[in-house]
């Protein structure tokens, strides 16, 4: 099995990239499991494309290993596509995931449901020692809703209705939610390349 270092401290992403990329036959493990926990990357990129690969460098660079990244957010329609790559930090530094979600529904209010479209997109990319760089790109389409719904997940889950389902990325099971999310599609395609 190849050991590849998920360049995240957040949590709820390497237990998704973990169950998904187990099934490649990769075996994903922590930045502090390879030496370097708590290492946090400044992604002062403007695309998910550029953060995705800030972050998969740096950690290759520091552990010497196959590192992969997740750089991912949530985009509204009706809001020009925003929070976008600024999903995690959308109420300001240090808010909490409530917080977020609470201010996209401040800025959703009074909107009706038919221009509630939004979509989560990912962008997941591997960097190797040798200097290969492989990026893949997925997303999920779907709806906000005017209320929270779950206790599942993390970030805008609660909010979020995928397409075709009536449930939340916070009601359903995760693995529903990592054959269907925009992570799992990224990672998808990222398979194809991998060949
Ligand atoms: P990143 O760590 O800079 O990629 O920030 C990603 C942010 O986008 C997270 O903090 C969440 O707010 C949001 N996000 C990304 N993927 C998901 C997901 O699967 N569910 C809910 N929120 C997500």
């Amino acid at each position: 099995m190849t050991t590849v270092v998920a360049a995240t401290g957040n949590e709820h992403k390497l237990k998704e990239l973990k169950a998904i990329m187990e099934k490649f036959g990769m075996n994903v493990i922590s930045q502090e499991e390879a030496g370097f926990g708590g290492v946090d990357i400044v992604e002062d990129g403007e695309s998910f494309e550029e953060n995705s690969f800030i972050k998969a460098d740096a950690i290759m660079e520091l552990t010497g290993q196959i590192a992969v990244a997740d750089d991912s957010g949530l985009e509204v329609d009706y809001l020009d596509g925003a929070p976008g790559v600024h999903s995690a930090r959308y109420a300001g530094e240090h808010k909490s995931d409530v917080d977020n979600n609470n201010k996209l529904l401040k800025e959703l209010e009074g909107v009706p449901e038919e221009e509630r479209t939004a979509r989560f997109v990912s962008v997941v990319t591997m960097v190797y020692p040798d200097g290969r760089m492989l990026s893949a790109r997925g997303i999920c389409p779907g709806k906000i809703l005017f209320e929270p719904r779950g206790t599942g997940g993390f970030g805008y889950d609660p909010l979020f209705l995928p397409d075709g389902l009536d449930q939340t990325f916070a009601e359903i099971d995760q693995e529903t939610k990592n054959k269907i999310s925009h992570r799992a599609n990224a990672l998808k395609n990222l398979e194809r390349m991998l060949g």
